[in-house]
């Protein structure tokens, strides 16, 4: 059996999904609250700069993966107007279900499917096997901070790229590699207050610990952008934001 990373331990690739299942189930009920407490808010402002990046115009068909409580979908929604269409997807129910009431609560109701980002129920955007045409593809896929709990990222960045029309872009908003400078106080940040907020607030220090190392094992910057390309991206820009804490990563597919 292959092995991969889940955080710091080495696990049985079989076993990642189950495990990255427990942590989301375990934070889901918190994990908006939690979100603005860690970045101070600055979540906000990352998934603001993606949206503005995205530049969604009305009548666009979008995909949110890993979509979890929907703060990108949301955003979307509002730009696509009546003809267009943002479907909202998450490999985790508890998630999905946290950001379905909550975007019900605002009015907003979308497609909501539970969904594996390595084996998406969508038609190749080009037109595949039994016809359909180029419009059946999505204009704009996203991912935020949902990339590095994927056990097959390749593999994941195939499907976000089959189910794009040509043309049409990937967003992967991610945590990344800080700058030099910011190391030390940031590793200080996510290894001693990250999981002490954990467990103060959300009764899990062992989830929030896990976050913090599964951003370490993640691709750097210029990794995820080759990635990328190999995955079917013939053009890739990185956006590097907050220092180098996060990163976008847009990708235009072939
Ligand atoms: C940190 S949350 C991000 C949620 C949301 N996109 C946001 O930015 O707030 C990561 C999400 O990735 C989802 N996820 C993990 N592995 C996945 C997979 N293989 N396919 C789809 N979603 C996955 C988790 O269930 C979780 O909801």
């Amino acid at each position: 059996m292959a092995q991969t990373h889940f955080g710091f331990e080495t696990v049985d690739e079989d076993q990642k999904a189950h495990r990255v299942r427990g942590v989301f189930d375990s934070v889901a009920a918190r994990y908006d609250l939690m979100n603005d407490l860690l970045s101070g808010g600055l979540h906000r402002a990352w998934k603001a700069y993606a949206v503005a990046v995205a530049g969604v115009q009305p009548g666009m068909q979008v995909l949110d993966i890993a979509g979890g409580t929907g703060d990108l979908a949301r955003a979307f929604a509002r730009q696509v107007g009546r003809h267009g269409r943002v479907v909202l997807t998450d490999i985790n129910e508890a998630m999905l279900r946290v950001g379905r009431d909550r975007l019900l609560d605002e009015g907003l109701v979308l497609p909501t499917v539970v969904c594996d980002a390595e084996r998406l129920p969508f038609a190749d955007g080009a037109g595949g096997a039994g016809g359909g045409a180029a419009a059946t593809g999505f204009d704009l896929v996203s991912v935020a901070f949902g990339l590095r709990n994927m056990t097959h990222k390749e593999a994941a960045l195939r499907e976000m790229a089959r189910v794009l029309r040509p043309g049409g872009r990937l967003l992967v908003l991610e945590f990344s590699q800080p700058a030099a400078a910011l190391r030390k106080p940031y590793d200080w940040y996510s290894f001693k207050v990250m999981p002490l907020l954990g467990r103060w607030v959300a009764g899990d220090a062992d989830s929030y610990r896990y976050l913090a190392e599964s951003i370490r094992m993640h691709p750097d910057a210029a990794a995820l952008k080759t990635m990328m390309k190999s995955a079917g991206f013939g053009h890739v820009d990185v956006h590097r934001l907050a220092g180098g804490i996060v990163a976008l990563h847009v990708g235009i597919r072939c």
